[in-house]
């Protein structure tokens, strides 16, 4: 009586692991099979930088491993309404020189800003026109600014970073510490005391026994 109730015991005891284990299984599947991206970009169209997904890195973050040089490259998508030499004309955009740094909507040579960019005022820092770049429409509704914006934060900085090298050379924010890496920095210190505590594995030794019916929990049956 007691062996069939032990074997029914085990029996039972080895179904939850079992069921443990492939709800375990299936969650490490079902998380796997998530699209990395929802959809296709559409060349042309704006991405929705601002809402939704994963947080973008901080600008000061993205600035410290950027690269004017592409930047450089990047700045010809501007190149059709802005300048950016020193003395350059003001064209559909205004002259760009020495931006990085200077007001809002002051611009060079009376360049004639609409109204919803000269109600922002401040100052063009690296903040400002990470979010400017990201949607001109977002940052200042109303803007003439008619360009959809930079929806990777990689571009952004490339080009800020060009951008403060053409007359401005502003120094770089301090990257700020990533929040992942101060979470796992907090990890060891906390579960260093439960370590010593060998509770972990003889826990994980059980399911493994209960997990087979064969194993050592239907071993008194013989
Ligand atoms: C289709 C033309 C066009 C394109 C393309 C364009 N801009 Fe502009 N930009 C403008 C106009 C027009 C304004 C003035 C906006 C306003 O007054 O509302 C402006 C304003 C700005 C300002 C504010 C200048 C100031 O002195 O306050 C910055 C900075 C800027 N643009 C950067 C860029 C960058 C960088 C790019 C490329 C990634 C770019 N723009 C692409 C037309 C353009």
């Amino acid at each position: 009586m007691d062996n069939r109730n032990n074997t029914i015991a085990g029996w039972a005891l080895g179904a939850c692991a079992a069921a443990l284990g492939l709800a375990i299984v299936g969650n490490v599947l079902f998380t796997a099979e998530k699209p990395e991206k929802m959809g296709y970009p559409v060349e042309g169209v704006a991405a929705d930088a601002g809402g939704g997904g994963a947080p973008e890195e901080p600008i000061a973050n993205l600035l410290a491993k950027a690269d004017a040089a592409k930047g450089a490259e990047i700045f010809k998508k501007c190149a059709s309404c802005h300048t950016v030499n020193q003395g350059g004309a003001n064209g559909i955009g205004p002259n760009l020189y020495a931006t990085v740094g200077e007001g809002v909507a002051e611009g060079k040579g009376g360049f004639a800003f609409s109204d919803a960019l000269k109600a922002k005022g401040g100052k063009w820092d690296f903040e400002a026109l990470n979010a400017w770049l990201t949607s001109p429409r977002k940052y200042a509704p109303g803007t003439k600014m008619s360009f959809a914006g930079l929806s990777a934060g990689k571009d952004r900085a490339d080009v800020i970073l060009y951008l403060n090298s053409e007359g401005s050379n502003l120094p770089l924010p301090a990257p700020q510490a990533g929040a992942p890496a101060a979470t796992d920095a907090k990890v060891p210190p906390a579960s260093a005391p439960a370590a010593p505590g060998a509770e972990a594995k003889p826990s994980v030794e059980n399911v493994s026994d209960a997990a087979k019916p064969g194993g050592k929990a239907a071993e008194p049956n013989k």
